[in-house]
């Protein structure tokens, strides 16, 4: 693996390898041991044009615990301000001998593009609505490790798919492994003809959530929708909001994940963000680190 540019490009072997590979290193972190020798001498620069708090945390300590020189370059204060560009600004970085180049950005394609362009290995931490193929593997961790297996199981993601890109590589890869997908949300929010083999679209929580395995909520991207097309929180809450009464239709060993930044009261309610049976939540999170470690360590090894 040259660059991890999206689940599209991964089989189901090389996602089974790195799913592996993550699950040595999550019992690794969970001993408090680390393997500082893998990355020594290599530079990591994460170039994060959009907010993040999980993802850049995350690429920064795999990085550091492989042993990797990281830098965590803030665009606010560089010289895109100045009107560099994306190209010249990774081109700048390429020259400083970068290994590997995190980026996000709100355009899709861009890390596709960057690749093209630089000799360190580019890793896509979320590019518009396109793809954010680490989250879809920490998932599928979470979910591996919960349920025993990442085949034969009912995903149901729920809410905003349209200006979703861990939706879309969450499809991906979970179709990709044999699971049956099931997105629910208003028609709105669902892009028409996402529905192929294994994917199934409700509008009804109840009918969506029915016999479901995982419950995987979305949050609205409100900075992503365009005028007047806005739900209320509310009225959105009422009928897609993960509550206590709706999670009910799913089995009842179904858990609960969210990728994060969560929206309490909005596609999720508290009670059950919090409720440590049910949601895996915090679990993502800490898988989030041991695959990104994973991903560093298979692009070092080319
Ligand atoms: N899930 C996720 O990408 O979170 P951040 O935006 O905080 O990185």
């Amino acid at each position: 693996l040259r660059h991890l540019l999206g689940i599209e490009g991964l089989n189901p072997v090389t996602a089974t390898s790195l799913l592996d590979l993550a699950e040595s290193y999550a019992l690794l972190n969970r001993s408090g041991k680390t393997q500082r020798d893998l990355l020594r001498g290599r530079t990591l620069i994460n170039l994060f044009f959009e907010d993040s708090t999980r993802t850049r945390t995350s690429f920064e300590l795999a990085g550091r615990r492989l042993g990797a020189d990281v830098v965590n370059m803030s665009v606010a204060t560089s010289s895109v301000t100045k009107g560099e560009t994306l190209l010249d600004t990774a081109a700048t970085l390429n020259a400083m001998n970068c290994d590997l180049l995190v980026v996000r950005h709100n355009r899709s394609g861009a890390p596709h593009l960057l690749a093209q362009k630089v000799s360190a290995s580019v890793i896509n931490a979320g590019d518009g609505t396109h793809e954010h193929p680490t989250q879809a593997l920490l998932d599928a961790l979470t979910i591996r490790r919960n349920k025993g297996r990442i085949s034969g199981l009912t995903v149901a993601i729920c809410g905003d798919v349209a200006h979703s890109r861990v939706a879309r590589s969450n499809i991906l890869l979970l179709t990709m492994m044999g699971n049956f997908v099931r997105l629910i949300g208003p028609p709105t929010l669902i892009p028409g003809g996402i529905a192929t083999s294994g994917v199934t679209v409700f509008h009804d929580m109840e009918e969506g959530l029915k016999g479901a395995d995982i419950v995987m909520m979305l949050r609205l991207q409100k900075e992503r929708m365009t005028g007047g097309m806005v739900p209320s929180s509310r009225e959105f809450f009422a009928y897609y909001g993960l509550d206590r009464k709706k999670l009910a239709y799913a089995k009842p060993d179904a858990l609960v994940m969210h990728p994060g930044p969560m929206n309490r009261g909005v596609e999720i309610d508290s009670d059950i963000a919090d409720d440590a049976a049910r949601s895996r939540i915090q679990e993502q999170v800490e898988m989030g680190v041991a695959v990104r470690m994973a991903v560093l360590d298979t692009l070092a090894r080319g």
